[in-house]
């Protein structure tokens, strides 16, 4: 059994990222709900325990409790497991343990610079200084007797604590997001320096242990997978041929509102390059057909979503047909963005999209599940995948919703608008391609915009749409920044969409950061 570090999730947003700050930490990570009783944890064996962040304020009623127990357990050697608390973590430790939290004048949000009053243990090597990440209303204002500052900000005397009594630490700021400088370094300080892992846990362990797991799930039966071309879901195939072999068959349905070229691309590639068994199903029509008219960002999704299953159902009958039994799986590579995003995930945290693989599901789902990659973040795959023998053109491909096009046409999906964009797009990735800058982004793209403006050309007015061209930084697409394009370049891109698009007469540069905006515009 892997050396393992239990993350309690009160809500937060970044709660999966903590778990991979200590996975890069080489640790096993788990995360469970706050209400998981101290019984229950310490069935576990965790070397430590990290309590997350919440949306909640400590006086709020109905608010998430932390039981005073786990502050009193025992590891199997008999030495008290630390406990490292995030933000509502701290706060909730810190009001058992006898401190004050109140609200603060005004919530706290964004960059401080810590400084290290306590540069040993948790903060061994983090340089004074450093930039951390705040995202609170409430704060910590009087420390809990035995416990002391480790580190403050200019706005927050109390930045970081630790107890004299037992291994217990708190931070006010999210050292699991990538804005924090150290945090890395800090969440590998508290699972190896204070708990004391070696780091048993590693990218191959985890293919080795999924592919046995899958075996395991699998048996005799046959999975099908919903092969986009798109990164996770490549992964996903190579993962489970390995595991499975024959056994798997890739569906690769036509939605209508794939990039240009993409679905004779993805056949190429995967069918002949790969040689794994796909079977390609048109439903252009179907799924544009269903679209029309649909405004609403979350009825599109659902939408798809829906005529996805029902198109999947199908092609697993014809190979049922076939093959003389039906496949008993479906595996998809959902991310844990996806899942973040979408549904509260193992404990009480805020819906913003229901993302295609996930909200947009229905229940009565008639196959089981296979999600490898739910608990990891997009770089985590794209690192399983070179492990996997993936060239670097399908796992450095930038992110592509599952429901394509579709969230990057405001307003209704057309077959028209479905052109242009596929068009506009083509452009602004071949140029990114050209220029060496594709891969210095996240993810790239451009979105059509239901919005006429007049323009000249030749001696002609124009009245046609806006294209909005969106290119971000990020590391695992939960915050990202606008990426700072050379304007050179964006007024060559913008130049040639404009001149070769029939149906465009502006374009613009999306200059939000996520948070407050989100990466896609629906
Ligand atoms: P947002 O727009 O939520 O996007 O900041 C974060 C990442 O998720 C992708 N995305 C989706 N992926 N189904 C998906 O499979 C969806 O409905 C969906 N919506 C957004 C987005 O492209 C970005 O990489």
């Amino acid at each position: 059994m892997h050396e393992r570090i239990v993350i309690l999730d009160f809500g937060s947003q970044y709660t999966q990222l903590i778990a991979r700050r200590v996975r890069e930490a080489g640790v096993y990570s788990e995360i469970h709900p706050c209400t998981r009783s101290s019984e229950e944890i310490r069935a576990m064996h965790p070397k430590g325990i990290i309590l997350s962040g919440g949306p909640c304020s400590v006086f709020d009623p109905g608010a998430p409790q932390l039981d005073p127990a786990l502050l009193a357990m025992k590891r199997s050697d008999g030495s008290p497991t630390p406990v490292l608390g995030i933000c509502y973590g701290l706060q909730a430790m810190a009001r058992l343990e006898g401190g004050d939290v109140a609200p603060a004048d005004r919530r706290e949000f964004g960059r401080a610079r810590l400084h290290i009053d306590d540069p040993s243990g948790l903060f061994q090597g983090v340089p004074d200084g450093s930039v951390v990440w705040m995202s609170h209303g409430d704060h910590l204002t009087r420390l809990a007797p035995k416990y002391r500052i480790l580190a403050h900000t200019d706005n927050a005397p109390i930045a970081a604590v630790a107890s004299d009594r037992a291994p217990h630490y708190g931070v006010q700021f999210h050292p699991e997001v990538a804005h924090t400088d150290a945090g890395r370094l800090l969440v590998e300080n508290f699972a190896m320096g204070i708990c004391g892992c070696r780091g048993d846990w590693t990218p191959a362990s985890f293919v080795d242990e999924k592919k046995q797991e899958i075996r395991e799930a699998v048996g005799d039966a046959r999975v099908i997978l919903g092969l986009s071309g798109g990164v996770d879901s490549s992964v996903a195939a190579a993962l489970l041929r390995e595991a499975i072999g024959e056994r798997l068959i890739c569906i690769y349905v036509n939605n209508g509102v794939l990039r240009k070229g993409e679905w004779e691309e993805v056949q190429a590639i995967f069918r002949d390059h790969f040689r794994l068994r796909l079977k390609a199903v048109d439903a252009a029509d179907l799924f544009l057909d269903r679209l029309a008219g649909v405004s609403d960002p979350e009825t599109k999704r659902k939408i798809i979503g829906n005529a996805f299953v029902e198109v999947f159902d199908a092609a697993a009958r014809e190979i049922a047909e076939e093959a003389g039994e039906r496949p008993a799986f479906l595996a998809q590579g959902t991310l844990y963005p996806d899942v973040i995003e979408s549904v509260s995930f193992k404990g009480p945290s805020a819906t913003i999209k229901t993302h295609h693989n996930v909200g947009g599901l229905p229940e009565q789902l008639d196959f089981e599940v296979i999600e490898p990659f739910r608990e990891l973040f997009k770089d985590e795959v794209r690192e399983i995948g070179r492990l996997l023998g993936l060239p670097e053109l399908v796992v450095g491909r930038h992110p592509f919703p599952g429901p394509g096009l579709a969230v990057r046409i405001l307003g209704p999906v057309t077959r028209e608008a479905v052109a242009i964009l596929q068009e506009a797009d083509a452009i602004f990735i071949e140029e990114l391609r050209l220029s060496g800058l594709y891969d210095t982004v996240w993810q790239a793209f451009a979105v059509l915009l239901p919005v006429r403006t007049v323009g000249v050309m030749g001696d002609e007015r124009t009245y046609e749409n806006v294209c909005a061209l969106r290119a971000v930084t990020s590391v695992d697409g939960m915050t990202a920044d606008w990426a700072r394009l050379p304007g050179d370049f964006l007024a060559h891109v913008s130049n040639r969409i404009v001149n070769e698009i029939r149906g465009v007469n502006r374009a613009v540069y999306d200059i939000s950061s996520k948070p407050p905006a989100t990466i896609e515009w629906e």
